[in-house]
């Protein structure tokens, strides 16, 4: 069942008379339990993408259709955005809506705490914790919101490369468990193929290809077929630069 349908999406700025395509013609469908990666290099409009759907920028022409009339919405960006007088916890409690019994909160907050490996960190305050438990708050925030659609913007591309990789390893586990409907973008092609059932090359504000990643998760970044892909969408990067 798709969750959101993108057609004919764009979104034209301009500076000081000149027009920037930052996005032409983009068609994307966002499913359930599927997780999309988007690549390209910088400038190629991944973020207004997701400006634009988060409903941040209006676009300039297309349609973007929700599965549900009140489809929910959560981010996390590249920096975690936590409020720095607030505990890991409270942080993350700030993802609830203000409608849910506070029974219900305490346990979500739990079993989230849990999953995301916080537990014991959940009186910490930021300045406390590493850059990597910072993010696995940020996440924590955005599931407690408990939302249809996760838009994810480079979320690992400040982490060290062990601690990326293992959370990595974390948000296929739970994104995939939870259901929940994902655009991955990352810089980082490895961890687009890692993550995603497609990998959507973007450049100049336009999808130019669009990769399905057949193999079935948790994947084997050693397997040859998985290094054959990465193979192939560098290439593609490289001829495009
Ligand atoms: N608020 C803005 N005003 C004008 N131009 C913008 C704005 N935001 C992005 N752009 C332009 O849109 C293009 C795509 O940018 P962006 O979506 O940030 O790319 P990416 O995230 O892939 O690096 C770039 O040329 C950028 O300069
Ligand atoms: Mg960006």
């Amino acid at each position: 069942m798709a969750v959101a349908v993108i057609k004919g999406l764009c979104k034209t700025y301009r500076i000081a008379g000149r027009e920037i395509k930052a996005l032409a013609d983009i068609n994307l469908q966002l499913e359930k339990d599927r997780i999309i990666s988007i690549v390209g290099k910088s400038g190629s409009g991944k973020t207004t993408l997701l400006r634009v759907l988060m409903g941040l920028e209006p676009k300039s022409c297309g349609e973007i259709e929700f599965g549900s009339k009140n489809a929910k919405i959560g981010t996390v960006f590249q920096e975690p955005r936590l409020m720095p007088w607030l505990t890991v916890e409270e942080n993350m409690a700030l993802g609830f809506q203000d409608c849910l019994s506070l029974t219900f909160r305490q346990e979500q907050l739990s079993h989230y705490l849990q999953l995301l490996g916080l537990a014991d960190f959940r009186k910490a305050y930021p300045h406390q914790i590493s850059g990597g438990m910072a993010q696995r708050t940020a996440l924590g925030r955005a599931l407690c919101y408990d939302p249809d659609i996760i838009l994810m913007d480079e979320p690992l591309s400040a982490l060290d490369a062990f601690t990326r990789r293992k959370l990595q390893q974390d948000l296929v586990n739970i994104l995939l468990d939870k259901a929940k409907s994902v655009l991955f973008v990352t810089h980082d092609i490895e961890e687009a193929i890692y993550l995603g059932s497609k990998v959507i090359v973007m450049d100049q504000g336009r999808k130019i290809r669009e990769f399905l990643v057949p193999f079935s998760y948790p994947r084997n970044r050693a397997d040859a077929a998985f290094y054959g892909l990465r193979n192939e969408i560098m290439q593609l990067l490289e001829l495009i630069n």
